[in-house]
């Protein structure tokens, strides 16, 4: 049986539902310098909606942050508590210079503050979503080596997430019961959780906003939809499952196909959604060479056959 203490070992993705396709593009690519790893439909529904990965060359395992641009639907996200509402990406401590210039110059309002010991600077996605590039030193997972920001100041990866909570308590039992994690900070209203071997790209910090609305869980513009986290194989992922379903959380789907990486889905309390991902071994060259990764589109299996569709249904997108 596997131990589940450790089965969760870091993040894998941070999936956002956006605004506009190529706004959401351009953001990642060209101001972030992420390269464009996938680009291919949400796998659920009748209805398609664009599913857009960045990360680094390979797109690597806790370098990705995908998205559904949700404009074209008219759908607009309620954001509110219980609701991840950070994305927090690991940038070498040297380089918060270089990006607050770069951010300004981008025409981004851009906010230094400090959070559990760590700079950062704070700013937000066109589509409103919050992102903070932290300072972090030794963060061995290569940069994105081909795009506009020089790979030596460039993005690592994920660092956390900060999701807002009702209610720390709850968040706790489900971090440290059910997801592998430990409480390794706290700070007035926030506390910190850590997966694995810890630190960046390991991070899970809740805040305790009980005075807002409850947030909603349907796909719409201007919220962190899920992040998704790696965990060996099957056998643990099943595990996971089991283990969860046996502490009380009984929401936790099936696995599901996602083409590079299969995944189960839980409800963290409140409604934070969480993913449990093994990735296939091929990863993001299962469909492109390494070559030509990011540059065409793949068309979801659902949507088998209907190529011509997709692209003159979804919004043009340039790259
Ligand atoms: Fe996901």
């Amino acid at each position: 049986m596997s131990d589940t203490s450790t089965a969760i070992q870091r993040h894998h993705h941070i999936t956002l539902c956006v605004g506009g396709a190529q706004e959401d593009y351009d953001f990642h690519t060209k101001v972030l310098g992420l390269k464009s790893v996938k680009k291919t439909a949400l796998y659920d529904g009748d209805v398609p909606i664009y599913h857009l990965y960045y990360g680094n060359d390979t797109g690597h395992e806790s370098t990705l942050v995908t998205s559904f641009p949700m404009r074209q639907s008219g759908r607009v996200g309620r954001r509110g508590t219980n609701q991840t509402k950070v994305l927090m990406l690991s940038v070498p401590d040297t380089a918060l210079d270089y990006w607050r210039r770069r951010l300004g110059d981008c025409g981004f309002d851009v906010t230094e503050t400090e959070v559990f010991g760590e700079k950062r600077l704070r700013f937000c996605h066109p589509c409103g979503i919050e992102y903070e590039l932290v300072g972090v030193v030794n963060d061995d997972r290569p940069a994105h080596s081909a795009g506009p920001v020089p790979a030596e100041v460039g993005v690592h990866g994920t660092h956390g997430i900060t999701v807002s909570v009702r209610s720390l308590d709850l968040s706790a039992d489900f971090m440290t019961a059910g997801w592998s994690g430990r409480l390794t900070q706290e700070e007035g209203d926030r506390a910190r959780f850590e997966v694995g071997e810890g630190g960046s790209g390991r991070i899970v910090d809740f805040v305790a906003e009980p005075q807002l609305d409850q947030a909603g869980w349907m796909y719409g513009e201007g919220i962190v939809h899920h992040t998704a986290f790696q965990v060996a194989d099957y056998d643990v992922q099943s595990a996971v499952k089991s283990h969860l379903e046996g502490i009380g959380f009984t929401d936790v789907s099936e696995r599901k196909d996602r083409g590079y990486f299969e995944s189960i889905y839980v409800r963290t309390p409140g409604g934070a959604l969480f993913e449990a991902t093994v990735s296939k071994p091929e990863g993001f060259l299962i469909d492109e060479p390494y070559e030509e990764l990011g540059t065409k589109f793949q068309v979801p299996p659902q949507f088998a056959g209907q190529r011509e569709f997709l692209i003159s249904y979804l919004e043009p997108l340039e790259y």
